[in-house]
């Protein structure tokens, strides 16, 4: 593969995004970014705060006002593990209100420019291919059926032994679409030259293979 390749899989929520992107980014070895991992942890530490989520400058300062990074795939929050904590249902369903923000999205839209740049790398988020890496030319846009896409989270959180409702599940999915696709600043949206793979009726590896050899044949 080419030197400085930067690969955005954007798409829904339970598209298979991070699952496919982490795969793609071991096989190809190279780093991986998890752009929504990042919004979860803003969100986490806002609720841990008490923020009102509608104070809009509350929230922007705290977001100049933590320190953000990934460690071997984990992420770091003022120098605290988060990867369990920003996995609730309770984070889930707060986050969107917190990424619709403009200064949130500025902030953190800098710091992953910042964090891709300079080596290969694949990033997974609502806004890769549109704003973060818009020149990039490998873009993927990863779609499934919400029902398939919220069923799949159900059964990850029944794997892990977690008490989790469907009904709920399906709910936070499609309000998350909701506010994703409709927000004035990067709104989630397939870029025109993204490539999009349902992959309702697909495997894992039927993804990540259609992506790897897509990006090593370009
Ligand atoms: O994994 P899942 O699809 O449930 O969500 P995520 O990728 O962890 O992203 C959580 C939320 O962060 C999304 O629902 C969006 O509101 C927001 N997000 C965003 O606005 N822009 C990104 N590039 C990534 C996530
Ligand atoms: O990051 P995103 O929200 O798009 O999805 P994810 O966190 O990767 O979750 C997708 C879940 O569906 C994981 O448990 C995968 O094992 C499963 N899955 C998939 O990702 N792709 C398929 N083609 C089939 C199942």
């Amino acid at each position: 593969i080419d030197n400085n390749i930067v690969i955005a899989i954007d798409g829904p929520a339970g598209a298979g995004k991070s699952t496919v992107a982490k795969q793609v980014s071991r096989i190809l070895n190279i780093n991986y970014i998890d752009t929504g991992a990042m919004y979860r942890a803003i969100t986490f530490k806002c609720i841990k705060n008490g923020l009102d989520l509608e104070d809009e400058k509350s929230v922007v300062d705290l977001c100049k006002n933590t320190d953000l990074k990934f460690e071997n795939n984990s992420i770091f929050i003022d120098g605290q593990c988060v990867d369990d904590d920003i996995r609730t249902l309770q984070v889930s369903s707060k986050v969107s209100y917190v990424a619709r923000i403009p200064g949130v999205r500025f902030y953190l839209v800098e710091l992953q420019r910042e964090m891709g740049k300079g080596d290969n790398v694949v990033l997974d988020g609502r806004d890769v291919g549109t704003q973060i890496f818009p020149n990039t030319k490998y873009k993927y846009y990863l779609n499934a059926a919400v029902e398939t896409r919220a069923k799949r989270r159900y059964d990850e959180l029944i794997l892990k032994g977690v008490k989790a409702s469907f009904e709920a599940i399906v709910e936070d999915v499609r309000n998350r679409d909701k506010i994703d696709s409709t927000r004035v600043v990067s709104p989630l949206i397939k870029a025109s030259d993204a490539i999009e793979i349902d992959s309702t009726n697909m495997t894992i590896e039927e993804v990540v293979d259609f992506i790897v050899n897509d990006v090593r044949g370009k």
